[in-house]
C-alpha cells in the first residue's frame, strides 16, 4: 500500500498488483468531494466525464468538451492532496491524430495539475498511448463497455459475451500495456473475461461492473453516494442513500420557512 503521508504516484499503483493489495478509485467532479475522498484514503481519483451526465444532466459523455474536462479537473486539483489525480479526456480530443492528442492532452496536464489522462479504446489508441507516454503523460486506458462510444456498441451493454470478444477485450488490455499505459480499467464485462484480462496483463486493471478479480475497484461517487439515484445498475453498491436526505431536508426547511419555525432566536443575531 501506498504511504499514507506522501502522494500516490504511478509506480504505487502497478506496485500494488505486485503486492496483491487491491486499488481504491472514485470519480470526483469538485473540491469538495475532492477532499473528502483524498482524506478517506482513496488510492487513484479520476475526474471522469460521466460528469457529463451525473451532474451536467447529458444523456451521454459524447459532449463533454477539453475546457469542462480542465474546468473540473482544476478545481477537483485544489482538494486532493495525496491520491493520484487522473483526468478523462473527452470525445474528440484524442481520436483524431497523434498532434491533437499530444496537444490537448498537454493541457490537460498543464492546466489542472493531474498526474494522468485516461482514454477509452485498446489497440486503436495504442499508437497514441505510446506517443503520450514518450513525452512524459502518464496514461490509464479503458477497454471494454467504453461510453464514448455508447452508439456504436448499441446502448450500455455487457461486452465480452460474444465468441472471441474475450480475446479481443485480452489483445487490447495487451497493446495498452505495450504501449505504457499504467493500469487499464474494464468497465462492463463478466468476471471470467476480467480475469482473463487481469491475468494476462502486468499492470493493474481497475474494474466497474466487471466482477472481483480486477486488481481494483472505482465507482461513480455520486452513483455509490446515492446522491444520483437515477441511476441503478447490478453492479452498482450503494453506501449511502443521500439523494433521500437531500429531499428530506430540504422538505423540512420548506415546512420551517413557511410556518415560521425557521430562522427562531438561535439562528438570529441581536
Ligand atoms: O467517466 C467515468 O466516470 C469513468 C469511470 C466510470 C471509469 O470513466
Amino acid at each position: 500500500m501506498p504511504e499514507k503521508n506522501r502522494p500516490v504516484r504511478t509506480l504505487d499503483i502497478r506496485a500494488m498488483k505486485e503486492a496483491g493489495d487491491k486499488i481504491v478509485a472514485l470519480t470526483a467532479y469538485d473540491a469538495l468531494f475532492g477532499s473528502l475522498v483524498d482524506e478517506s484514503g482513496a488510492d487513484i481519483i479520476l475526474v471522469g466525464d460521466s460528469v457529463n451526465t451525473v451532474l451536467c444532466g447529458r444523456d451521454t459523455t459524447l459532449s463533454a468538451t477539453l475546457d469542462q474536462m480542465i474546468y473540473h479537473g482544476s478545481i477537483v486539483r485544489r482538494g486532493v492532496r495525496r491520491a493520484l489525480l487522473t483526468i478523462d479526456m473527452p470525445y474528440l480530443s484524442y481520436q483524431v491524430s497523434i498532434e491533437d492528442a499530444k496537444r490537448n492532452c498537454g493541457r490537460v496536464m498543464k492546466e489542472t495539475g493531474a498526474e494522468a489522462v485516461k482514454l477509452e479504446g485498446g489497440r486503436s489508441v495504442a499508437p497514441t498511448v505510446e506517443a503520450l507516454v514518450e513525452i512524459g503523460i502518464p496514461v490509464m486506458g479503458h477497454v471494454g463497455f467504453t461510453p464514448q462510444s455508447v452508439h456504436a456498441m448499441g446502448g450500455h451493454r455487457v461486452q465480452g459475451r460474444k465468441a472471441g470478444d474475450r480475446e479481443r477485450i485480452v489483445e487490447d488490455a495487451k497493446a495498452l500495456e505495450r504501449a505504457g499505459a499504467f493500469s487499464v480499467v474494464l468497465e462492463l464485462m463478466p468476471s471470467d473475461v476480467a480475469q482473463s484480462v487481469t491475468e494476462a496483463i502486468n499492470v493493474p486493471t481497475i474494474g466497474i461492473g466487471s466482477g472481483p478479480h480486477c486488481d481494483g475497484q472505482v465507482l461513480v461517487l455520486h452513483d455509490m453516494l446515492g446522491l444520483n439515484d437515477r441511476f441503478s445498475a447490478k453492479f452498482l453498491k450503494r453506501y449511502a442513500n443521500l439523494a433521500d436526505s437531500v429531499r428530506s431536508a430540504v422538505k423540512q426547511f420548506e415546512a420551517d420557512v413557511r410556518s415560521g419555525r425557521y430562522p427562531d432566536s438561535s439562528h438570529t443575531y441581536e
